[in-house]
């Protein structure tokens, strides 16, 4: 294949997600960096066996987080960043910050050393913040660092209003945006069914509950796994993934760091974008309403909190 993909931490749950479902989808090579060097080879060598059976000629490689190992990342078109330490149950994506912002210094360094040309798509929590480290210690245009975040959470609010309505998956769109915690704003004006909003369709105490379990999302599953989720994460990052090597022009919500847009500068923050070849073609400004947008500083207040901490 001629376009490579590099998943770092990607002997981990949601970096292994990420670069199998890369690779079953045939979008890329794939180079998996894990700091467990051994795990890093196996885990890459499973993947590759099981590309006869999905029908992949995708090559996925795995080396430890060393000199050797990142010299084969060389010239990747896309870097996911799933390396990072995930939550305990009771933990906040918050409680991760000074640690994983320790992880991204050395990461975003090899990054650029051997792929300045790429997209760094940040993953780890607390994400926007950490998109933020990524962002400043890369010294990147702001078109190249672009966090998931909202794909997840928008992915998690049609699953339930999907449930609730009993209707195709396929027919919901939901639209969540906001830093990626307890602040993340649902929108329900913007979320529909077969493109009648769901404002149309549900009580407000039902939407109320789903933006609710929406926000809540990443802790339920921590709560049940005893570790942060892995499959949706690792799905949303493959839409976005997807979206940039087909350059499909798609608009996802994704953290992106805003100067003026919504109100907000230099900051981090989830928001609909336009996904290409070149990274972020377009940031969409909505109309928000004066509470929607009230929710909508508040969580940027959150992000810039953090961001704050550590000085980025
Ligand atoms: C979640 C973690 C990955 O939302 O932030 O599941």
């Amino acid at each position: 294949m001629n376009r490579k993909v590099t998943v770092v931490g990607g002997a981990g749950n949601v970096g292994a997600t990420v670069a199998r479902a890369i690779a079953d989808k045939e979008l890329a090579d794939v180079v998996i960096i894990d700091l467990a060097e051994q795990k890093a080879a196996g885990v890459g060598l499973d993947m590759l066996e099981a590309c006869p059976i999905e029908g992949s000629d995708s090559r996925v490689v795995g080396f430890g987080a060393n000199d050797e190992g990142w010299a084969q990342t060389a010239g990747s078109d896309v870097v996911v960043v799933t390396s990072g330490v995930p939550r305990k149950p009771g933990m906040s994506r918050d409680d991760l910050l000074q640690i994983n912002y320790k992880i991204m210094q050395s990461v975003t360094e090899q990054i650029v050393r051997y792929s300045p040309q790429t997209i760094i798509v940040p993953v780890a929590n607390p994400l926007d913040a950490m998109c933020q480290a990524v962002y400043r210690l890369s010294g990147f245009p702001r078109e190249r660092v672009i966090g998931m975040a909202g794909v997840l959470d928008s992915a998690r609010m049609r699953t339930f209003i999907a449930m609730e309505l009993n209707v195709s998956v396929e027919n919901v769109h939901a639209f969540v945006l906001g830093g990626h915690g307890d602040t993340m704003v649902p929108l329900p004006r913007y979320s529909t069914v077969a493109g009648i909003p769901i404002t149309e369709l549900l009580s407000p105490e039902r939407i109320e509950a789903i933006s609710k379990r929406t926000a809540d999302g990443g802790a339920e599953i921590t709560k049940l796994v005893g570790t942060s989720a892995w499959y949706a994460p690792g799905s949303a990052t493959a839409e976005m993934v997807e979206t940039i090597l087909k350059d499909k022009k798609k608009i996802l919500p994704c953290s992106v760091f805003l100067q003026g847009e919504y109100g907000i500068n230099d900051l981090f923050v989830g928001v609909p974008v336009k996904l290409g070849a070149r990274g972020v073609e377009q940031i969409v400004q909505i109309t928000l309403t004066p509470e929607e947008n009230a929710a909508l500083q508040k969580s940027a207040g959150a992000v810039r909190e953090l961001v704050d901490v550590i000085k980025v």
